[in-house]
């Protein structure tokens, strides 16, 4: 029986986020430095790690570089997928091995696909420029099935920033992914090797299902956004303790989905 694969999910870091945002009580590049030792320091070491989205806060140069810098101690590939505070073509100018997006990809777009072990990743680029809320247009749902159908039968996994349904969390329902989803959905259905989809912008670990598959939404490596279902609530930050989604992945058993509390715990009590 082979190994599962172990893919570290890291989220929304926002370097570059002024500090007296959150009251001047969290550096968000820290944050992902400190999020990047703890992949680091994982035993068993994550194969690959993906990055939906929000690395940047304002989407300049220099919050990439700074993000290449934090990323380049971690020895396995790392891909990323833009999400509405990144810049995508700036991202990728500074990222270009995080984004290795080919010719054929939607024009304008940062969608792109590689394999990993025998498991497809197809990378989805929601952004809608100078918008906060998501969109897959038509070009790109048909980039996807063709690249789908180029799969044939192997599993893949997709992951994007903007994840495709409600959540009950009114003021990002607002500005989730508003256009392409019923389409999304029909070919995650379609295709019935989707192993998951994976998905940024909540701030919150959230499980969904999606076209009968697996929708996993990670948490941020920075701060975190209130769990408040109430009807109009407002939107608030919260220093929650930051986290990465770790999935373990297998042919046979599919994904299996943990959340690792980035910070300093002790090494735990023998019971
Ligand atoms: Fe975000």
């Amino acid at each position: 029986m082979t190994m599962p694969l172990l893919i570290a999910q890291l989220s929304d870091s926002h370097v570059g986020m002024a500090l007296d945002v959150l009251e001047g009580r969290l550096d968000t590049l820290a944050a992902l430095h400190r999020a990047v030792a703890h992949v680091a320091c994982l035993d068993p070491l994550p194969d690959l790690v993906l990055f939906t989205g929000d690395l940047a806060e304002r989407g300049h140069a220099a919050e990439y570089e700074a993000i290449a810098q934090a990323l380049a101690s971690l020895p396995m590939p790392v891909y990323a997928v833009p999400g509405n505070h990144d810049h995508p073509s700036v991202a990728r100018d500074a990222l270009p091995a995080c984004m290795p997006v080919r010719a054929d990809a939607p024009a304008q777009t940062c969608c792109y696909h590689v394999q990993h072990a025998g498991l497809q990743l197809i990378a989805l680029d929601t952004v809608v420029p100078g918008r906060p809320h998501g969109a897959l247009d038509s070009p790109q749902l048909d980039w996807l099935e063709r690249t789908l159908a180029r799969c044939h039968d192997q599993p893949v996994l997709l992951f994007m920033h903007h994840p495709p349904l409600p959540t009950g969390i009114e003021a990002m329902d607002a500005c989730s992914l508003l256009e392409g989803g019923d389409r999304l959905a029909a070919l995650v259905r379609g295709y019935g090797q989707v192993q998951g989809l994976l998905c940024g912008h909540l701030h919150r670990p959230v499980q969904m299902s999606f076209g009968g598959a697996p929708l996993h939404v990670a948490p941020s490596v920075a701060h975190q956004i209130a769990l408040d279902l109430r009807p109009e609530a407002p939107l608030r930050a919260r220093l929650e303790p930051p986290k990465i989604s770790l999935h373990r992945w297998s042919a046979a058993l599919g994904l299996c989905t943990h959340t690792s509390y980035v910070g300093d715990f002790g090494r735990g009590i023998p019971l």
